[in-house]
């Protein structure tokens, strides 16, 4: 049961979710009913998002089936929602691109759900009023573009770094309205959304690779959605423009 009077409580606040059908994002739209809060849940698979629905309960979300890179599909979603107090872009693809092979349609691919979905995603929904005063967005990015490069991965990189700068500007146009708009750059996290990477390289070199995080292997969404709840909820409300890093420490080296 969550503590109303907590400053982590997020009784009250209805937040949407993007990416919650799956990995990070379904585990920040669990933490946030477990703090209290109710959930908008999108994603393109109906299945996973009516498993969670069930998980969650019926009183405490309602669920969007919306291709975000559809831009009608994604206005009707805007319109459908009544109202805000927070909203958190999870929706992304991880995929490697060596820069010898990258193709025209990879970048459209890559940056219409990384960078375009979540930009106009938020337009839209501040052009219609749908986000209250005082709310708080969160983007997910990634430590790789934002704080680091990788090999093979300039295209995600690029559209993760670009997300960088649009938070920081963001925050500085929403902040008369006291919307605080901030980011959370995460490192390995283990979710269905890896899988095909770490299928694509040997057991010893993801051994070798989760020894260059001081804190140990790789992360779970747990880590990267208990930052979340601290960011959606007043604990942050002087909060603005900054990027949370949940790395484990492999950027400090
Ligand atoms: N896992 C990591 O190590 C890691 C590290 C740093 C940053 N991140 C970032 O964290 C976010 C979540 O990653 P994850 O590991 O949780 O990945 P994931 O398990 O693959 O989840 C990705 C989510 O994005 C949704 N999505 C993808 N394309 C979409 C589209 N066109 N329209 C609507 N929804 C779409 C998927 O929904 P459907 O499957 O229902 O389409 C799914 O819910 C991503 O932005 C990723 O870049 C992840």
């Amino acid at each position: 049961m969550a503590n109303v009077k907590s400053p982590f409580s997020l009784f009250g606040k209805k937040i949407l979710v993007t990416g919650a059908s799956s990995g990070i994002g379904k585990q920040i739209a669990v933490s946030i009913v477990n703090q209290g809060g109710y959930v908008y849940i999108t994603g393109r698979n109906i299945k996973n998002l009516n498993l969670l629905k069930n998980q969650l309960g019926n009183n405490n979300c309602k669920v969007f089936a919306v291709d975000l890179t559809e831009f009608e599909a994604m206005i009707k979603m805007v319109k459908e929602i009544d109202y805000i107090d927070g909203l958190v872009h999870s929706a992304g693809l991880i995929s490697m691109s060596p820069y010898k092979f990258i193709k025209e349609e990879a970048i459209s691919r890559i940056f219409s759900i990384n960078y375009e979905a979540p930009l106009k995603l938020t337009t839209n929904l501040l052009k219609l009023k749908k986000i209250k005063n005082s709310s708080s967005i969160v983007f997910i990015s990634s430590i790789n573009g934002s704080c680091i490069g990788a090999k093979g991965f300039t295209l995600y990189s690029s559209s993760k770094g670009a997300i960088s700068g649009l938070v920081k500007s963001l925050s500085v146009d929403l902040a008369k309205s006291k919307i605080r708009v901030n980011e959370i750059a995460p490192g390995m996290i283990v979710t269905e959304g890896v899988k095909s990477i770490e299928d694509s390289v040997s057991k010893a070199s993801i051994n070798e690779d989760m020894k260059k995080y001081p804190l140990g292997g790789y992360g779970v969404p747990e880590d990267v959605a208990n930052g979340c709840v601290y960011l959606l909820s007043n604990a942050s409300s002087w909060v603005t423009g900054i990027k949370l890093v949940i790395d484990g420490g492999f950027t400090v080296l």
